[in-house]
This record gives structure tokens, sequence and C-alpha cells, in this order.
């Protein structure tokens, strides 16, 4: 099996995983149009990158979940058995029976792993912080070389260090950073180094994936360990994101994270929703969805996306946001959801829920949603007007002031002049009997931006 560790896309064109991909997708295109039965780590691997899924130990014995974790996927993240309360619960005795069985599970599968996590203030068994201050640098080096050894060639990325940073770009008052203070980060990289000449070394954070005050301290952190030639690989930008709220920085953030020589991973990726889902909820939620994956493939150094768990039925959210869920592409029995089409179609791929034939008939309303100098966002929104499924559907207009469309989401424009259509997106074209389904986009403007006059739909 490929152990090659993940580093920089443009390096692993020729990794085992690409190989099988491109092999099975030239085994589809002799019976079936390309892509159309490829799984996300294939679709991935084709454009040199992973798509993995975090899993858990108990959820191990349902059959149908293990088979589309076994399946579906290119990597595996141990989702809580390498962190320390399992693998050290008391000093000294380390425990990776469970972590173990996840790894095998992935080698089974031909699936990379990354390792979560060494250092952490949570799920830290309490006999930590009971550690005196001057011992605790020696507690903390050997509970990662213990761990980082054991792991050895098993796993191609470690989250050395997780959420050490507070949303203002300040230290968390962590027992680390209180008993050893600011260089514990850097101690815990070099000790992981010492152990793992190869695997990649990531810092790992939540609400670092836009720019801000947080990211910027994190920005700081890797530019200084890269002049003092501390050894840090990669940043993990977790990504638990809220519906409609992936940060509009988040491509220009990861870019500014590889600019200096770093690899980025999204590590932890879920779109969560009030509840209860509603189709418009879920057609947000696929949109949000494709704009990280496309933020992400559009820096080379973004090597890999994982979700944290892939579907409702395991998802920690519920259990952590009361009131909140839904955040995966899978539901809670095992059935793709659109946002999984939406991850699928920005890979690549063609595939997507086959549509129903349709005979119905649509109407499509225009709304400037905000407007300033030169620019304006809109919203067109598609219904289903007649008592059957429609299929698809297509909506045209033409600009009357020269506008024009710089970045359009949830549809897929052509423009000719001032002539505009759109289509639905993979995931948002079936629509039953009175149902609706919007997409939006930013424009330019110079003159007046008066709303098209000529707005109409039909069936593509
Ligand atoms: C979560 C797990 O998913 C839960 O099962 C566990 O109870 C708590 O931890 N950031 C991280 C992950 O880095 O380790 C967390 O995982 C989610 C937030």
């Amino acid at each position: 099996m490929e152990r090659t560790p993940h580093s920089g896309r443009r390096t692993v064109g020729l990794t085992a995983g690409f190989a099988a991909a491109a092999a099975v997708l030239c085994a589809g295109a002799l019976t079936a149009p390309a892509h159309a039965d490829s799984t996300l780590g294939q679709l991935a691997a084709a454009k040199g990158l992973y798509f993995g899924s975090a899993t858990d130990n108990p959820h191990l014995s349902d059959t149908a979940y293990k088979q589309i974790l076994s399946s579906e996927f290119g990597q595996l993240t141990v989702g809580n058995t390498m962190k320390w309360q399992y693998t050290e619960p008391s000093q000294g005795r380390f425990d990776y029976e469970q972590a173990d069985a996840i790894v095998a599970l992935a080698e089974a599968n031909g699936q990379t792993v990354r390792g979560h996590t060494l250092v952490w203030h949570n799920q830290l068994p309490d006999w930590v912080a009971a550690v005196p201050a001057d011992r605790l640098p020696g507690v903390m080096r050997d509970h990662i070389t213990d761990e980082v050894t054991h792991f050895r060639n098993r796993v191609v990325h470690w989250d050395v260090v997780n959420e050490a940073f507070e949303e203002d770009g300040s230290r968390r008052q962590t027992v680390f950073q209180q008993k050893i203070g600011n260089g514990y980060i850097a101690e815990a990289f070099k000790a992981a180094r010492a152990a793992d000449p190869n695997v990649k070394l990531y810092y790992n954070d939540y609400n670092i994936e836009g720019v801000g005050p947080k990211s910027d301290a994190v920005y700081e952190m890797v530019k200084s360990f890269k002049q003092q030639g501390v050894p840090i690989d990669g940043v993990g930008m977790q990504a638990h994101l809220i519906l409609g709220q992936v940060p509009a920085t988040m491509q220009r953030n990861i870019q500014r994270f590889a600019d200096l020589g770093v690899d980025v991973a999204v590590t932890e990726l879920d779109i969560r929703m009030d509840l209860p889902r509603t189709e418009a909820k879920d057609t947000q939620q696929a949109g949000d969805y494709s704009a990280v994956v496309k933020a992400c493939l559009a820096v080379s150094r973004c090597v890999g996306i994982t979700v944290w768990d892939f579907s409702d039925r395991q998802s920690w959210v519920p259990s952590v946001f009361p009131g909140q869920g839904a955040a995966l592409p899978y539901d809670e029995n095992y059935a793709k959801k659109p946002a999984y089409h939406a991850i699928a179609a920005a890979l690549g791929g063609t595939g997507g829920p086959s549509p129903t034939p349709g005979t119905g008939t649509c109407s499509a309303s225009y709304r400037v949603t905000s407007q300033w100098q030169g620019g304006f966002t809109a919203e067109v929104t598609v219904r289903n007007t007649s008592s059957g499924p429609l299929g698809g559907w297509a909506v045209t207009w033409t600009f009357p002031d020269g506008q024009r469309i710089a970045n359009l989401w949830n549809g897929e424009a052509t423009t000719t002049g001032s002539s505009v259509r759109v289509r639905n997106a993979g995931y948002n074209g079936a629509l039953g009997a009175g149902a609706s389904t919007s997409f939006g986009f930013l424009g330019s403007s110079a003159g007046a931006g008066r709303v098209p006059s000529d707005i109409a739909c039909d069936r593509p």
C-alpha cells in the first residue's frame, strides 16, 4: 500500500489512489459515462486530493455504515480514540487497541489515515492537569513520542496541537500554556518530528477558515515556525461551519497559508442548520459544501478534505449544538443528500441523482438582495407551478443596463452579451409539485441596474 504522505498536490499525481481512480474511470467509460459511479474518494483522487471521513469505533458494528465508510472515502480520521484520554489514560500506560482497529480497517480498504490529535485541552485525562509544571514538558514529550512512534508509517498526518488559540487570536489558557508557556507548541512539533521524520505535522483549529484575528494569529505562528526552523508541514482548518456562512475569504486564506510553504487540509468539515431540515436549507447546504470544495481545489497545496463523519446518524452536532444538525452529506438512513451530489459535482463528477423526466412548468422571480456603487447581489426563485414533478429547469433573461455576472451559485450560467441562461445545478433540478428553489449571483453594474423585465423559466 502507498504510504507516501500527502504533500502539496502537485506531487501526489502518481499515488496508488490516483492510479486506482484512473483505472476505475477508464473501466467505467466502456459501459457508462465516465464518473457516473465514481466515489467521492475517486473523484477527489483524480484531482490530486483526498476526500475522507472521520469515524469512531462504536459505529463500525453498523454494517450499512461500515460499507459506505469503506468504499466511498479515500482517507479516514480516527474521531476519538487517538486522543490522550484513550491512548494514555494513566501516566505511562499506553493503549492503542481501539485506534489500531480503525487504522487496520483503513489499511484493508487502501485508505490513508490522519492522526488526531496529540496535544489538546479536551478529552485529556485528569492526571495530566495534576502534573507539576517542571515535569509537564517531559510528560508531553513522552506522550507524543510514544504515540507517534506507535503509528509510524501508518498515518500520513498528525494534528500535533489542536485548538490552541482563542477567537481574538490570544493563546488559549490551557494547562500546557499555563504551565509550559508559549513555547509548548514548538516543543510539541519538535518531539513529533523526532519520533517520525516523515509524517506531516499539522496545527489544527476551528474558525480559522476565513481571514480574521484567529487565523491571523495562526498565520503569524506558522510564519515564525518557518523562520526558526520549527518543523511544521500543514495547517488543518476544521471547518465546523454554519449554513450560509462559508467565509467568503476561505480560498484567499488557504492561499496565504500555502504561500508560507505549508500544506492545508480541511479536516473536520460539517455544515449545520437549525432543525428541521427543509428543501431550501438542503439546497443552501449543497451550495455551501460546493463552495468549500471549490476553495480547496483552487489552491494546489490544499491536499484534502475530511467530513466529520459522513451521516447525520453519527454526527456530533446535535449533542453539542442543541436544535441544530443535519450537517453531513448523508441523511440518518444513509441516503445521499443534495450536499453529497454538490460535492461530487464540484469534484468534477457528472453523476448525480437520475433526473425524473418531468412534465411540469415553472416560474422564476428575480430580486436584488443588496446593491452598492458598481455592484449588486440578486436571488432568483424558481417554482414548479404545475401539479407534476419537474426534472430540471432553465431560467433566461436579458440585462437592461449592461449588468454582468461575476459569480453565480446553485446553478450553471451561460451568457451571450446581455442574454443570460441559467440551468439547474446537479442537485437542485428536481422540484416536486409546488416546490421551489433558488440560485443567486454577484454582479457588476455600471448603469441604472434595473431589474430585467423578460425573466422566464422553462424545462431545459
Ligand atoms: C468531537 C467528537 O466528534 C465527539 O464524539 C467527542 O465527544 C468530542 O470531540 N474539534 C475536534 C474534534 O478537534 O476532536 C472534536 O471531536 C470536534 C471539535
